[in-house]
């Protein structure tokens, strides 16, 4: 089969790597892609968020099979539109990647169908949020609607910081339509986990979990980011746990999205958390996440092409899905400044050293010059390091002697991902 992969991230990488230990890969194209999948596939020069440019590509190349990372083109319609041209494609459709894309629906989903999720009022004027949220206990939480690339939700300790929040998204716009509408969300507090799940609308795989660090900085201090590092499976995960979160929240979801009229193929991502009420939905994605990809994919025991075969051909019921016991802790390395502003086109020292130790997935980084072996930064985040091992303790240590191999002008990362487990 000839396999492309959507997207130039680490996850992408990630997927790239486990895609090409399947025994039915022939040939595997990423596109855009990075320096590493150029060192495992080929990478193809089209944007992630060019439908029809993607499209043309699996045509031109004879693809078989379609694998999206990334958010933007699932909400925009890649599925639709690869399969109005008979293209096989992993992924949920345009209406049931809405769960991600759109705020509102998803709220909307789990009210309607008592999925256990933070009380909330939706709004499209902007004076009737403010008086709302000035009636409302501190912290309050104000989200855009739509897709704003993970910078679309504040946490306001004060009424001064949500209405700001509330004017950026309404009246500045700054992220375009998507916050034309808002959600004034109640504040969740307990500990926060990703749990993914195969599901081909019908079926559902055994649940994978992990957590992520949003913010830049040790001790979460700092801005959010995309995600700075995360470990898998996190040391309060449980089959009670486990179970109770596929029972409540997993499995109501995806029947509830079949019941709309949109059944969800893919992989559905809760962020959930744990309260002292039981797990409450925080959001959902429609995609893996990045960097829990690149601590759970080295768990996975089976063929990921066989698995997310089965999840486009809805027979997911027949394939076996098998996560490892083994311990996974990865430690994204970053451009300084990020998630502000940053410079690139740095060369990156130390990734071969760095391979010998842990497993390297690279997220913005470049191939210096065609044909020769150099690697520049070339993103914000730029690597993701990861450590295995029997427990958390191990594969972390192994993580941060990977992370100390590499150098570049101006990169940090975390030091205290998966610390004191
Ligand atoms: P999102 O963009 O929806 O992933 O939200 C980003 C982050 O904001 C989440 O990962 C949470 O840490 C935080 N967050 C979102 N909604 C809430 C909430 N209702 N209560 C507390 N924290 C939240
Ligand atoms: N790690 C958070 C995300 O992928 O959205």
């Amino acid at each position: 089969m000839k396999v492309m992969v959507v997207g130039n991230g680490a996850r992408e990488h990630a997927l790239a790597w486990k895609i090409r230990q399947s025994r039915d890969v022939s040939d595997l194209y990423v596109a855009p892609g990075n320096a590493g999948t150029s060192a495992m596939a080929t990478n193809l020069p089209v944007s992630a968020t060019d439908l029809e440019g993607l499209a043309q590509a699996a045509l031109h190349h004879g693809v078989d099979f379609t694998v999206v990372g990334p958010e933007t083109p699932l909400a925009a319609g890649i599925v639709d539109c690869f399969q109005e041209r008979g293209l096989a494609i992993f992924g949920p459709t345009r209406k049931a990647a809405r769960i991600e894309g759109s705020k509102v629906f998803a709220k909307e989903l789990m009210v309607r169908h008592g999925i256990p999720t933070g009380r909330a009022e939706v709004f499209d004027s902007y004076d009737k949020a403010c008086s709302y949220v000035k009636a409302q206990p501190l912290p309050i939480v104000v989200k855009a609607d739509g897709l704003a690339a993970g910078k679309g939700v504040t946490v306001a300790k004060s009424v001064e910081q949500a209405v700001r929040a509330l004017k950026e998204c309404m009246v500045e716009r700054v992220f375009g339509p998507a916050g034309d509408r808002v959600l004034v969300e109640e504040c969740l507090v307990g500990r926060e986990v990703s749990v993914f799940v195969f599901t081909d609308g019908e079926s559902m795989s055994p649940m994978v979990a992990a957590c992520d660090y949003k913010r830049a900085h040790d001790g979460d201090e700092g801005p959010n980011t995309g995600g700075m590092g995360s470990y898998s499976p996190p040391e309060f995960w449980s089959a009670a746990l486990e179970r109770e979160i596929q029972e409540r929240i997993m499995r109501p979801t995806v029947r509830a999205l079949a019941q709309q009229g949109c059944p969800f193929k893919g992989i559905l991502y809760g962020g959930i958390m744990l309260t002292e009420n039981g797990p409450q939905v925080v959001e959902f994605n429609c995609r893996l996440g990045d960097p829990e990809t690149q601590v759970i994919l080295p768990r996975l025991s089976s063929d990921l092409v066989e698995i997310l075969l089965a999840v486009t051909e809805g027979r997911l019921n027949k394939t076996p899905i098998e996560w490892s016991a083994e311990a996974c802790v990865g430690v994204v390395m970053a451009s300084g400044g990020y998630p502000g502003s940053y410079e690139t086109g740095f060369p990156i020292a130390g990734l071969p050293q760095a391979e010998r130790r842990g497993l390297v997935f690279h997220g913005g980084t470049r191939v210096a010059r065609e044909g020769a072996p150099g690697v520049l930064s070339d993103g914000g985040r730029v690597l993701t390091v990861v450590g295995k091992g029997q427990s958390l303790r191990q594969a972390r240590a192994q993580a941060y002697e990977g992370v100390a191999q590499v150098h570049f002008e101006g990169g940090f990362y975390r030091k205290d991902i998966a610390a004191g487990i």
